[in-house]
Order: C-alpha cells, then structure tokens, then sequence
C-alpha cells in the first residue's frame, strides 16, 4: 500500500490527506504539551480518549445544527475531517475565570462571570499566541466583521451545548477554545467548528468536588491525566462503565 501522504504534523495531531479530495485523516498522539510547548510528556492513552471525546462532541454539534469538520471516526486514534482553511485565531469562551484571564486580571480562579466571554488568540508559536482584539483581527484581515459575527454566534452556541452535556454529568465547563475553518461550497463560504474539542482544550471542574479533570491536571502536577479523561468520558457513556485503562485483552462477543 503506497504511504499517504503527512499533510502537518503539531504537537498533538498529525494531518494526513484523506481519501477523497476536501477530506483529510486527523490523527491524534499521545503527546502533551504545555506553556507553548516548553513542558512536553507522551501520555499513554491520551490520544485514543481524545479521538473518542472529540467525536462525540462534534456528532452532537452536528445533530443540532452546530456544523463541524467531523465526518466519521476511522479507528482507535483516528478520525475523517473536511479540510479547511483554518482561521488563525484561537476562539476562547470563558463561564468562569480561570488560567490567564485569572493571572491577568486578578480574578480569583473559580470566580463565576457575569456571562461568557469571548477572546481571540492569534495562532502563532513563535510570539506565543498573543490575545488580540476584533480590531487587530479586523485591521489585519484574519477575519471580517461578518465572520466575526458568525464565529461569536458558533462559539456561543458551542459554548450552551458543552455546558448543558457536561452538566448533566457532574461537571462544570470553566472555558473551552475552539478553532473555525473555512469551507467554500460554489461560490459560498462557511464557517466550521474545526480542530478537536476535548478536554485538551476545555477546563472541566467536578461540580461536587471541585476536581480538575482536564489538561490542567498535566500543566500542574496534579495527577494521572488518563485517569481524567477516561473519567469524563466514562460519565458520558463514551466509554462502557468498566473499562480501564488498562491493556488487558478483552473478549469481545
Ligand atoms: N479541518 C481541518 N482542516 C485543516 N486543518 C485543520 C483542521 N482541523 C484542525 N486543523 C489544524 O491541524 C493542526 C492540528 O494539529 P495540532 O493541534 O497538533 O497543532 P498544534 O501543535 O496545536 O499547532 P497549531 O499552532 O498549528 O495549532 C492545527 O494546526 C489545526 O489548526
Ligand atoms: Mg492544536
């Protein structure tokens, strides 16, 4: 079989071109990285639990009418996308302060906000992917006012739907980033949630506990990341209630 072709690879996927023109193959790693990259660990298991998570997400984005780059799941670590033009701005939604918004501003982490709010990130390693403002986005033309428009109504509705499943499970959805692509279809654009949603990139609280079950746990020491996320997606049913992480051979009937 002649080797597909390797489209990008980042820190915690690689692209690899799909089968058919305007798909590609994202496949996830177990690689975690962390303060652009400067702590680095391979996770054992991270990357099948986000290839999982970030399908059942985007199927349900999709069942609402929230549109998404998922087409379907390949296997364990990998998953059909459309290919986009991906928008090089990081979109975060924020409940409750936490992180940088926290450290910047002096709000207390935990401190619940008025509502959600909104912030951009230009995606660029190099100066560390600075917050700047619609102007910045505006003026150096990564988006117009339209799309601006249309990314805050997505990431608004990204943002009810991720709070309402994750409610309903004991968990708290602290802030989430996402990133949007763009797809022409004729002479038309539209606007895509694209990327990954897990809990890579969404702070996720046990509403009794206070218990962080996302990335922060790697960030700051603060236990087993696998454990965390098979937490998660044990709660979401995304994972039959009795698995472990643990590599034993199962009968399978
Ligand atoms: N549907 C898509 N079409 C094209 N590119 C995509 C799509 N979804 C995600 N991407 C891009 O694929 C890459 C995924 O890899 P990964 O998340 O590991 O990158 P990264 O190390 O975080 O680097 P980057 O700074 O580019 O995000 C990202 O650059 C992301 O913007
Ligand atoms: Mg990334």
């Amino acid at each position: 079989m002649a080797r597909r072709k390797k489209i990008y690879e980042g820190k915690a996927k690689i692209l690899y071109e799909g089968p058919e023109p305007g798909t590609l193959v994202q496949y996830f790693k177990d690689d975690a990285t962390a303060f652009n990259a400067e702590k680095h660990d391979v996770i054992e298991g991270k990357g099948v639990l986000n290839n999982r998570l970030s399908e059942f997400f985007m199927t349900g984005l999709n069942t609402i009418g929230v549109p998404t780059h998922f087409i379907k799941r390949i296997n364990m670590r990998e998953q059909l996308i459309r290919s986009v033009e991906i928008i090089p701005l990081e979109v975060v939604v924020r409940n409750v302060a936490a992180g940088s918004m926290s450290k910047r501003l002096g709000i207390e982490e935990g401190t619940q906000l008025p509502r959600p709010i909104i912030e951009f990130y230009y995606k660029d390693d190099a100066l560390g992917d600075p917050l700047v403002t619609e102007e910045h986005v505006i003026a150096f033309g990564w988006a117009s006012q339209q799309d601006l428009d249309d990314i805050v109504a997505l990431a608004l509705r990204v943002n009810d739907f991720l709070s309402g499943v994750m409610l309903a499970v004991g968990i708290k959805l602290i802030d989430f980033k996402i990133e949007i692509g763009r797809i022409w279809e004729g002479d038309f654009m539209r606007l895509i949630v694209a990327d990954e949603i897990s809990p890579d990139s969404c702070r996720l609280w046990d509403i009794k506990t206070g218990q962080k079950l996302d990335k922060d746990v790697f960030r700051r020491d603060l236990g087993n990341l696998t454990d965390a996320y098979t937490e998660v997606a044990r709660r979401l049913g995304v994972l039959p209630s009795n698995v472990t992480h643990a590599t034993k051979p199962t009968l399978i009937n």
